[in-house]
């Protein structure tokens, strides 16, 4: 099969870590990359291994022979370099969040309607194994019917804020949920075709200042509790600032029938009820169900995929990408559940605004 010609927008920052899932997936050619950092341009290029080189995203677009595209930009680029590319009929894998307001969300949402190319976003934590193993047992029913949940991000950045000063402005520059999707990202796909429909969001207070002496605008930790359609309750909480060793894929989920536990912290156990596996309220290791419940794909690739970040779940997501272009497989993560994962994180910061009260969550399938 000829292998998909893909370019790297941002290439110096994130391109490694996709290009360890580019290759690993033998399906992808990375054919050109760019950045606007001249400096680092060159050195992307050699460290990819792409044969074209380009200062500005959209003469890649016009002049580079590529069908798909892969967005690792700032948070401010991802939409409207999506539609850029979505416009020209590229296909498009653009980085976490998908968008950062709703107007901008809402443009995104008719480009990629109106395009014949596939959007997809790359929420990786959706495909960290031990997600996939819950996603599956949820699926197969064993967790009863599910009712609460809870996703936490808390990754001290602080000084990365001040490599990456983007994030100064879009992540801890901003008050409420800024980068959530990697906490409600899983949690959505468990409780699949639930989605958010109010949330309210809460912060601890400023307790931290930037070396300029300024307190960053996002509270330490914030708070925002999801309110599903099913009346199902999700806590989801990001902390980007507070000192304290990281712990960025903490969840939990609680059904009628089971509940799950992720470890949070090195060492810990990922644990697990389940009624039909024991009927004493007792845990036992989640990785004791791998064998039966992880799919025969990842077992059977997952050599291959641990050449990839995220314990191989860089490698499926680039599978599932390719596999949406060439139409063996819908897209996972498409445009609607893009916006599903991104909106009440950005309904959360007019919350945090508004004493904290419960707002609505637009559903763009009413986009159209
Ligand atoms: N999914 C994950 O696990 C994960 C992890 C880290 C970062 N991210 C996301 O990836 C994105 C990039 O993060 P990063 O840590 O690599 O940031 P970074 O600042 O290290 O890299 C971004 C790169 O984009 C380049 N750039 C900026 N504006 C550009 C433009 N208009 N056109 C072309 N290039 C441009 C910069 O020069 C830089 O090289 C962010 O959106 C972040 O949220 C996701």
């Amino acid at each position: 099969m000829k292998k998909i010609n893909i370019g790297i927008v941002g290439a110096a920052g994130r391109g490694r870590s996709f290009k360890l899932a580019c290759d690993a997936s033998g399906m992808v050619k990375i054919h050109a990359v760019c950045d606007v950092n001249e400096e680092k341009l060159e050195q992307a290029r050699i460290n990819l291994g792409a044969e074209q080189k380009y200062l500005d995203y959209d003469e890649m677009l016009e002049n580079s022979d590529i069908q798909a595209v892969i967005i690792a930009t700032p948070m401010n680029f991802h939409a409207p370099q999506a539609i850029s590319a979505l416009e020209k009929g590229i296909h498009v894998l653009s980085e976490v969040p998908a968008c950062v307001s709703i107007e901008e969300g809402k443009k995104l949402v008719l480009a990629a309607r109106k395009s014949k190319a596939i959007y997809m976003m790359a929420e990786n934590y959706t495909y960290i194994k031990t997600n996939v193993i819950v996603k599956e047992l949820v699926k197969k029913g064993f967790f009863g019917e599910l009712y609460y949940a809870e996703g936490e991000y808390i990754h001290e950045l602080k000084q990365l804020n001040e490599i990456t000063k983007w994030r100064r402005k879009w992540q801890t520059g901003i008050n409420g949920i800024t980068y959530g999707t990697h906490s409600l990202g899983p949690i959505l796909q468990w409780m699949h075709p639930d989605r958010v429909v109010r949330v309210c969001c809460a912060g601890s207070g400023h307790h931290y200042k930037d070396p300029r002496g300024n307190f960053y605008e996002n509270e330490d930790t914030c708070v925002m509790l999801c309110k599903m359609n099913s009346g199902a309750l999700v806590k989801i909480r990001v902390d980007m600032l507070s000192d304290r060793p990281h712990a960025m894929t903490n969840y939990q989920i609680q059904g009628t029938d089971g509940c799950y536990e992720s470890a949070r912290a090195h060492g810990e156990r990922n644990r697990i009820w389940l009624r039909s596996k024991n009927k004493e309220m007792v845990w036992m290791d989640i990785e004791e169900l791998e064998d039966e419940f992880l799919s025969d794909d990842w077992k059977k690739e997952a050599s291959l995929a641990s050449r990839a970040g995220h314990g191989g779940g860089d490698y499926f997501e680039i599978i599932d990408f390719v596999d949406a272009i060439l139409g063996r497989k819908k897209c996972p993560i498409g445009i609607d559940e893009a916006m599903d994962m991104t909106l009440p994180g950005l309904v959360s910061q007019q919350s945090i605004n508004h004493n904290s009260s419960w707002l609505e969550v637009p559903n763009s399938r009413d986009w159209i």
